[in-house]
């Protein structure tokens, strides 16, 4: 039985988990250069992330996903993975990263029980690569998307945010790399959350269409009705097992069929990644240290909250101060 309904009707089964603002790069579209991270105390210790996650599953959670800024970065993140993925009646479990922690990580998050990976990869440059990331190694994240690989991960799917003039003419490019490597590709249309000095969303938007149109001038693309919880609309190419996924919130409004909330690594409750509404559960755990139930409670009137649609548009105007590292996407 699921207790989580909104307002308008809406069943929330599925849960993303920032587990901490911090990164080791620092994408140009996600954050800005020179960052100041949460003070240790304010961050939900990796216990409460645990209780926080058997009260979602009890509730009737069946999917969760870890993300951060980037979760590998995150000390003890393997004990985490393996106490969630101990719990009863989660049927999918996931993560978000940045890819560059894959090498040493991979076996650990496997062995743990989580089952999908979803990789960025923006670039197969290497000089974009650290203008894109500001810090990152391509080298290292490839390496990492082969350790996942060989590890034998349920789906491994790699997530490109395209910006026109940075990196739209390699479209079909990562296409090729997703068909070689055997995993599926995501394309995702840029979301206006904080701003970065340099880096102009109005010039760089480009739409999920125009890259679909690039795709298809090269592989017909079936749509599927395939459906992971999540917002990506998937099509299949006839001669691979790869799967294409496109990501819109700006031209394929997908609000309607939210199912799902954000806890920031602060353990604030966000209903809609493009509103401010939020309940602080940090403040709960620490009142009442072990009441499950009082928890549970607070997330069932919580729901309450969630607002029917995000107001993103494409101006390059700034609808929301949190950059994307608070939330993890
Ligand atoms: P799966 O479907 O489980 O593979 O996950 P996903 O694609 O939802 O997750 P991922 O963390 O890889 O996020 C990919 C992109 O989707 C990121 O840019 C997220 O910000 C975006 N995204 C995920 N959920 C939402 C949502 O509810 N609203 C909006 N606007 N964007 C979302
Ligand atoms: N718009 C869209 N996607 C973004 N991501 C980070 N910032 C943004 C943004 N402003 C993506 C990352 C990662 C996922 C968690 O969110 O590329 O794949
Ligand atoms: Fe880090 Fe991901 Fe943000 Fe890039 S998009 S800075 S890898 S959290």
């Amino acid at each position: 039985m699921n207790a989580l309904v909104d307002g308008f009707g809406r069943t929330v089964r599925y849960v993303r988990l920032s587990v901490t603002d911090r990164c080791d790069f620092r994408c140009v579209y996600c954050m800005a250069e020179e960052m100041t991270f949460l003070p240790r105390a304010q961050v939900l210790t990796l216990e409460e992330m645990a209780t926080l996650s058997r009260a979602f599953v009890e509730l009737g959670v069946e999917k969760i996903r870890l993300t951060g800024g980037e979760p590998l970065v995150r000390r003890g993140i393997e004990g985490l993975v393996a106490e969630i993925g101990a719990l009863d009646g989660l049927r999918d479990f996931a993560m978000t990263t940045n890819g560059a922690g894959l090498v040493k990580y991979a076996p650990a998050l496997r062995a743990g029980g989580l089952k999908r990976l979803n990789i960025s990869l923006d670039t197969l440059d290497s000089g974009r690569f650290r203008e894109l990331t500001r810090t990152g190694s391509l080298d290292k994240v490839i390496d990492g998307i082969r350790a996942a690989r060989d590890v034998g991960f349920e789906r491994i799917k790699l997530n490109a945010v395209i910006l026109k003039g940075r990196n739209d003419d390699e479209v079909l490019d990562l296409v090729a790399f997703a068909r070689a490597e055997g995993v599926d590709i995501s394309f995702i249309e840029e979301m206006p959350l904080g701003q970065s000095i340099g880096h102009d969303r109005a010039e760089t938007f480009c739409s999920s269409d125009e890259v679909r149109a690039r795709i298809e001038s090269r592989h017909a693309l079936v749509p599927t009705t395939e459906n992971t919880l999540g917002p990506s609309r998937y099509f299949r190419m006839a001669d691979s097992d790869s799967r294409i996924g496109f990501i819109s919130p700006h031209s394929h409004n997908f609000c309607d069929a939210c199912n799902r909330v954000r806890v920031t690594a602060e353990g604030r409750l966000l209903l809609c990644l493009g509103n401010e509404h939020s309940v602080d559960l940090r403040a709960v755990m620490r009142r009442h240290p072990g009441d499950l139930e009082r928890l549970k409670a607070a997330i069932v009137v919580a729901m309450q909250k969630k607002p029917e649609r995000h107001h993103f548009t494409t101006d390059g105007d700034v609808q929301v101060v949190r950059f994307m590292n608070m939330t993890g996407g």
